[in-house]
């Protein structure tokens, strides 16, 4: 029992954790006592984001759209407990008669195929009571107007996680799946569309506000020492499935 729960001497490995929610993910495991490993493709931040967790904290450069990229990074790692996946790019939000459907296959290319590239190449180095947490977005369950790629990426990751959590058992496989967060993903748009967004959106849902990396990050931590869910999508959302 001891031995499955508490994130003490823990390894976590955590694709995607320069920023945002990754990087949340990985100062809170290291909070409590976890060896975090963060990549992500830009260097800088990669090198920004370990000196800022501090401690045992290591990292290196993976660009995890490249499946030979991610063998080669899990071939040398050794083995570690958890993995977490939160790499993602900025979605290109379209009606559907405005979307052009070569760059609506490339949305899946990071969220989907590299998520599965970082399972199949990453799980077999995954120690007893260890687990795997992929990310999704709650635009799988309450889609907009404009979200039909998007949406649909979401609803593929909650597939992937229940499919995974029956091929790699006993290995736990579960998904987080934030609602609109202030991450580095917004950053396409100007400084003041976004804060209208945050704002305009925020008032709207029960809790008031959009999420921060902070309140995701917990949902992680808990899939991780849990132990007894597998399969799961945990919606972490302010309330947004329900306006
Ligand atoms: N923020 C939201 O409102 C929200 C809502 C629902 C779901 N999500 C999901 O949450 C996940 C995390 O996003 P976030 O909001 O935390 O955004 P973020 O701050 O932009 O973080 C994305 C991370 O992915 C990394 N990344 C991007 N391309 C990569 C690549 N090719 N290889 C390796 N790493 C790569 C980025 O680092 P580099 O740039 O250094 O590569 C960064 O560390 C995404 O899957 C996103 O779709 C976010």
């Amino acid at each position: 029992m001891g031995s499955r729960n508490g994130m003490q001497n823990k390894r976590v490995v955590v694709l995607g954790g320069s920023s945002g929610i990754g990087f949340a993910v990985a100062e809170l495991a290291a909070s409590q006592g976890a060896k975090a490993v963060i990549a992500s493709s830009n260097p800088e931040r990669v090198q920004k984001a370990i000196e800022s967790i501090g401690g045992e904290a290591q990292g290196q450069a993976v660009d995890v759209s490249q499946e030979r990229d991610v063998a080669t990074f899990f071939a040398k790692l050794g083995v570690f407990d958890h993995l977490v996946f939160t790499a993602g790019d900025s979605l290109h939000l379209r009606d559907l008669v405005a979307t052009d459907l070569g760059q609506a296959r490339r949305a899946f290319e990071l969220r989907y195929w590299a998520a599965l590239a970082a399972v199949k190449y990453g799980s077999p180095h995954i120690r007893t009571g260890g687990s795997i947490v992929l990310t999704t977005g709650v635009a799988g369950r309450r889609p907009r107007k404009g979200w039909v790629v998007a949406s649909s990426v979401c609803g593929t990751i909650e597939a992937l996680t229940r499919a995974l959590a029956v091929e790699l058992a006993p290995i736990r496989v579960n998904a987080v799946s934030p609602g609109v967060v202030r991450t580095n993903l917004w950053q396409s748009m100007s400084a003041a569309e976004r804060e209208h967004l945050y704002e305009s959106l925020g008032s709207s849902l029960p809790v008031g506000r959009v999420g921060e990396p902070h309140d995701i990050a917990q949902a992680y931590l808990f899939l991780m020492q849990e132990g007894f869910s597998t399969g799961q999508t945990v919606v972490v959302d302010g309330g947004t499935v329900l306006v």
